[in-house]
């Protein structure tokens, strides 16, 4: 069986539903539920013997470790984080909590834990880290996509975290020999994305008629996956990536926020016409993030080559399907838009001017 830290968020959920999907080996989900963590994604698996779920924290030594000694686990995936830069501005000591001593304490634990293991079991052992693009900086508009070779210049307290996270990983390889690899993805789209990031977020202020905020000029460039997409590329990580090492995963797929909120308009246009007119009358410029990086993109070729992966879905039928299950999934939406994301709304978007 495989552990999985991060599980009922949305890309571990992803993962976990398509894990099991694919193949009968269970899994055990380690989520502390925070307000991006939603037993309700998870929902499909009620009942089903191949997955048991923990409420608990990776930063809980203890639990990892009584984890880990009865579950025997032949990998860790690991994608319990603060994921949100906007939070992390707003309050970076959760992103350092989770996010760093997080990490250390599975690695830690994973640590002790192999050591016990038997020959077989220890070369077996697999520790994988789920990382983002966001460690390697911002680009200019000219220059080449981010190659795992590229020099690491976190930005934002989020990216901060998560480099320090990916160090603490090679680290861990360097010195003990735990058997790790890491993946650095661009940013993922698709089912079970909390309305807080850009894609859900337009999704769900539309269908409110509320305004459609695009951070300064809107010109800011993403390298946008589906998120099936980048839970094959962990499992093909997983699966034949070399101990240490570091495989970018994307899309080949840039494009400009701006062109992203009006295609999402234009697919809710045709898919749910509102009588008030084009969802485009609710885009608003408003004030930017601070220390906004300009442009991300994934040089791929390095999974691409030593592990046969490639996305399955292009931003074209990737986009319909995720407005497709926003619009099919009216009950999750109003599910999670809770008193506390409210209050994440007001903290977020009250200062910015419209
Ligand atoms: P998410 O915020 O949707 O989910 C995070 C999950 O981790 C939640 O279920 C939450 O309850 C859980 N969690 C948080 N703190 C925890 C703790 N201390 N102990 C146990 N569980 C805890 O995040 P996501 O977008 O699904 O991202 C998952 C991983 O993928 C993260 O490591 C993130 O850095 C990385 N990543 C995300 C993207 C993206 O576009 N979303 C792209 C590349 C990499
Ligand atoms: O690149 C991978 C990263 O992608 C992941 O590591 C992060 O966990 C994930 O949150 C995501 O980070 P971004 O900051 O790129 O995603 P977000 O959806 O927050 O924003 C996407 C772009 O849209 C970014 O340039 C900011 C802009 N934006 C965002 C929001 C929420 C807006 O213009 N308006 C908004 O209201």
């Amino acid at each position: 069986m495989i552990l999985v830290t991060g599980g009922a968020g949305f890309i571990g959920s992803n993962f976990v539903l398509d894990w099991l999907a694919q193949s009968d080996e269970p899994v055990v989900n380690l989520d502390a539920l925070t307000y991006a963590g939603n037993r309700a994604n998870l929902a499909a698996l009620d009942g089903d013997a191949r997955h048991t779920f923990v409420h608990g924290d990776i930063c809980d030594r203890a639990l990892v470790d009584s984890l880990l000694a009865t579950h025997r686990p032949r990998a860790i995936v690991h994608f319990a984080a603060e994921s949100h830069v906007d939070r992390s501005i707003h309050g970076p000591g959760a992103f350092m909590k989770t996010n760093v001593d997080g990490t250390f304490t599975l690695l830690e634990a994973a640590r002790a834990h192999w050591a016990t293991l038997p020959d077989g079991e220890k070369a077996a052992f697999r520790f994988h880290h789920v990382s983002t693009d966001e460690v390697y900086g911002s680009l200019g508009p000219t220059d080449p996509p981010f190659a795992e070779t590229n020099p690491y210049e976190p930005n934002s307290p989020y990216s901060a975290s998560k480099a320090a996270s990916d160090h603490l990983v090679r680290a861990w390889h360097h010195t003990y020999g735990l058997p790790v690899t890491t993946s650095n993805c661009s940013n993922n789209y698709g089912p079970y994305h909390f309305p807080e990031k850009l894609i859900p977020l337009l999704i769900v202020n539309s269908l409110a008629g509320k305004p459609l905020p695009v951070y300064g000029d809107g010109q800011q460039i993403r390298d946008w996956l589906y998120v099936t997409d980048h839970c094959a590329g962990i499992r093909a990580v997983l699966a034949g990536g070399k101990l240490g090492e570091t495989y970018n995963i994307g899309g080949w797929n840039e494009k400009a926020n701006i062109d992203i909120v009006k295609t999402v308009c234009a697919l809710l246009d045709e898919l749910r016409p509102d009588p008030a007119g084009p969802y485009s009358r609710l885009i608003t410029y408003v004030t930017d993030r601070p220390g906004h990086d300009r442009r991300y993109a994934i040089d791929a070729r390095k999974i691409e080559r030593e592990l046969g992966w490639r996305p399955a879905e292009t931003f074209d039928t990737g986009i319909r399907k995720t407005v497709q299950w926003y619009l099919e999934h009216a009950d999750w939406v109003a599910n999670v838009q809770s008193g506390a994301y409210k209050d994440w709304v007001n903290t977020n978007y009250a200062d910015r001017v419209g």
